[in-house]
């Protein structure tokens, strides 16, 4: 599908169809009320009749419109003037998008452009496509339905805003690349994505991207001297070995040449090991990859928006199985950082791959480190699944999150980490234990992962419930790539909005 941004002189457009709004109060917008006027009132005695009515997801279509060239006019529902938001423009685009998916309609022209959210119009483009996208991708993937449509063209009025959508334009296909390869990713099934395959698309990226990134893959062998004892516990139940795959992004121009690192859990699939896990929806846990997904994807964004920065993404590979050589309740285990962690539950694995991953990227000497994972299911009894959880030990860090997640609508909420918690994961014979006792469960794994990361600014981000939807239309969500990719637009400067 092609985007352009463009000026229309709208009554003698030849189009398939354009579409306009009418608010709460019947009155017209602007465009709707320029074609009105062409049309000698044929679309505001249609508004008077009763026909439509602005309520937000409301349509009407309109064809062979008086004194106007093209073929259909959609009339939309666009709620109260001024107060128009997020779900506002995902709902009038949802209910667009099935109207207009019929074959003969090629090419539309989106003439809400003067309704743009927060007076700002690369906010408007940006929010716009972000939400046709989630559309069409749901159309083609869930209903395996085409779509015909195959241009859209925004109709911006002010002449002095053409450069901003075109920025916004850009900025959207960049980052909604990356939102697509991560749910492509994370909706393989486990027999096909397993962390050797996990691997080998991360070097892939090296071919596509070859100026600027460069992939290293980690196996068992250099886990073993490398001391990460904790992550080859986890995997050594599967014949399925791990693989830590390093992508490193070196953007041009870089101002700051501080190290930003994403870590992703890739549990290709997570079963429980010896602790099993129960059998109605264990198929989920192939799901368990999703922060590897999110970091490949946002690492994609970076490279088409070309971003000034140095990122580092590690895709933490790995398959939690039981087996004769699996790990086990009671292994006490070496970390690479030398601390020693009592396994009492062979399920709370996700955070010993990331330890392990946490003290490797000390290396890198890394301004921040960021990892995301589907880290608990007690983040998801906390938040349920609008909201991803966010731990941290550094307030700037907290904060530019804080702002991604509020432009993006990507929701994000912060957890505390207190000393407190501390003392849930003690053990006796070790340093301490991978689960928490007395409750609390995202925040006592956060807590385990903090002890790994005193050594930089440090955020976790727990998608256990915000990383796919579950049932009929079951898949990956592809979050949090946009809240990833405008903190770093955000950072290198890109967008002063
Ligand atoms: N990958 C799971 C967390 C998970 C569970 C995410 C359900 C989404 C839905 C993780 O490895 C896990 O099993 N965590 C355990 C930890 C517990 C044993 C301390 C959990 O949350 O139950
Ligand atoms: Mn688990
Ligand atoms: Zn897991």
């Amino acid at each position: 599908m092609k985007f352009f941004i463009q000026s229309f002189l709208l009554h003698k457009e030849q189009t398939d169809c354009i579409i306009v709004g009418v608010f709460k109060s019947c009155k017209l917008t602007i465009s709707a009320n320029n074609l009105d006027k062409h049309s000698n009132g044929y679309i505001s005695e249609l508004v008077n009749k009763g026909d439509i009515d602005g309520e937000i997801g409301r349509t009407l279509l309109l064809y062979n419109v008086p004194n106007i060239t093209s073929k259909r006019i959609l009339l939309v529902g666009c709620g109260k003037k001024n107060d128009f938001t997020f779900l506002a423009i995902t709902k009038i685009m949802k209910n667009s998008m099935k109207i207009l998916n019929k074959i003969s309609i090629k090419h539309i022209i989106f003439s809400l452009t003067e309704l743009d959210t927060y007076n700002n119009i690369y906010w408007f483009i940006r929010q716009t496509i972000s939400a046709i996208k989630k559309q069409v991708f749901k159309i083609n993937i869930f209903l395996k339905k085409d779509i015909y449509l195959n241009s859209i063209s925004f109709n911006i009025i002010d002449k002095k805003l053409f450069l901003l959508a075109e920025i916004a334009l850009k900025h959207s296909l960049a980052i909604d690349l990356g939102v697509t390869s991560a749910k492509k990713l994370s909706n393989l099934p486990p027999n096909i994505c397993n962390p050797l395959y996990l691997s080998l698309q991360a070097t892939k990226l090296s071919k596509k991207y070859k100026d600027n990134i460069s992939v290293t893959s980690i196996d068992i062998n250099q886990m073993k001297n490398l001391g990460m004892n904790a992550y080859l516990a986890v995997g050594n139940g599967s014949k399925n070995k791990p693989y830590m795959s390093i992508i490193k992004y070196t953007g041009k121009n870089t101002i700051n040449t501080k190290v930003i690192v994403l870590i992703g859990k890739g549990l290709t699939f997570d079963s429980g090991g010896i602790s099993i896990k129960p059998s109605k929806n264990m198929h989920e846990m192939k799901y368990d990859m999703c922060g590897a997904a999110s970091v490949y994807g946002t690492l994609v964004a970076a490279a088409e928006l070309n971003l000034p920065l140095n990122i580092i993404g590690v895709l933490a590979g790995c398959e939690n199985m039981p087996g004769g050589n699996s790990f086990r309740p009671g292994d006490v285990l070496n970390t690479m950082s030398g601390k020693t962690v009592e396994v009492l539950n062979t399920d709370a694995e996700g955070r010993l791959v990331l330890c392990d991953v946490l003290s490797y990227v000390e290396r890198f000497s890394p301004n921040i480190v960021i990892d995301i994972a589907t880290l608990t299911g007690a983040c998801v009894t906390a938040l349920g699944h609008y909201v991803t959880g966010l731990f941290s030990n550094n307030e700037d860090l907290v904060k530019n999150l804080e702002k991604a997640s509020q432009q993006t609508n990507d929701k994000i909420w912060r957890l505390p980490l207190f000393k407190e918690y501390e003392q849930d994961i003690y053990s006796n014979v070790a340093d301490f234990s991978n689960v928490g006792k007395n409750g609390a469960g995202a925040i006592t794994a956060a807590c385990f992962l903090s002890q790994f990361t005193k050594k930089y600014n440090w955020a976790h981000l727990d998608i256990a419930g915000t990383a796919w939807e579950s049932g009929r239309n079951k898949g990956s969500t592809g979050r949090p790539v946009e809240l990833l990719c405008q903190f770093l637009l955000n950072i290198s400067n890109c967008t002063k909005y």
